[in-house]
């Protein structure tokens, strides 16, 4: 599936997987301070911002699919490929998948394991909801006052408001494919004994969707890994507190060979 995307900035690949129900707009914070350094190309997943929103259950197999697709397209090879929460899901789908395709991994507030079978249960009749409706809103009222720290809405409320209209802009078909999807993807955690790719893990320390302990696990999990906890951030951290999280990020790619 062709996916939309910005591509901005010369030099290194670094590709940039956004989390659910988001869009490319969660990098806004990254684009001109990471684009001076690299070639920054920031795709909407399936079902998300611009891209085709289908019906169905999306895997994350298929979303890394499209990523590949895309990188084909563009001609672009061994990119540093990073995610956010279920593009993080989708980053270990291409790095235990395609090894030799990219260069690094940003894995950022995401974690390894499958759901519980009630968490899968939830998420069913989270999707069921949102096709009922036409709207993703029980989604968002789930899911927002979990998604950032809890400082960050006092302290950013326009930044809240901001990502609520944006979840709320995205496709029901594409948000109840995200969900089914999400809800049958495989526990990694055996596999990232397998990951030889230099990689990094960026966490908030106040996520309250994917507790910092599940971050923790994903850098022991991985020989090499690094991880980054990101004060004064949540599940959002890119945007919560962008100059530290670009600060890792940017220190991390300057370390690559
Ligand atoms: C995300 O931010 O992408 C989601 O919270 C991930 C999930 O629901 O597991």
């Amino acid at each position: 599936m062709k996916l939309e995307f910005t591509s901005q900035g010369r030099g290194r690949a670094v590709v940039l997987l956004h989390g659910f129900p988001l869009d490319r707009s969660l990098w806004l914070h990254q684009r001109e301070a990471l684009s001076a350094r690299c070639r920054l190309i920031l795709p909407d997943l399936r079902g998300h911002g611009a891209s085709p929103a289908p019906p169905g259950a999306y895997t994350m197999d298929e979303l890394a699919d499209d990523v590949i697709e895309l990188m084909d397209d563009l001609g672009v090879t061994e990119p540093v490929i990073g995610g956010m929460s279920m593009g993080g899901y989708v980053v270990l789908s291409l790095a235990l998948r395609f090894p030799r395709e990219f260069r690094a991994l940003l894995l950022i507030n995401t974690r390894a394991g499958a759901d519980t079978p009630e968490t899968a249960r939830v998420r069913e009749d989270l999707a069921q909801l949102v096709e009922g409706q036409g709207s993703p809103q029980s989604v968002v009222d789930a899911m927002l006052p979990k998604l950032f720290a809890p400082g960050t809405y006092a302290e950013q409320p326009a930044l809240v408001e901001q990502y609520r209209e944006q979840m709320l802009r995205t496709s029901p078909l594409g948000v109840a494919g995200a969900l089914r999807g999400m809800a049958i993807r495989p526990d990694r955690t055996p596999d990232l004994a397998r990951i030889a790719l230099p990689t990094l893990v960026v966490a908030g320390q106040g996520d309250q969707l994917i507790p910092i302990s599940e971050s923790q696990k994903l850098a022991r999990g991985i020989a090499g890994a690094e991880l980054a906890e990101i004060a004064d951030a949540g599940h959002m951290a890119p945007c919560e507190n962008p100059s530290a999280f670009n600060q890792v990020i940017l220190d991390f790619l300057d370390k690559l060979p």
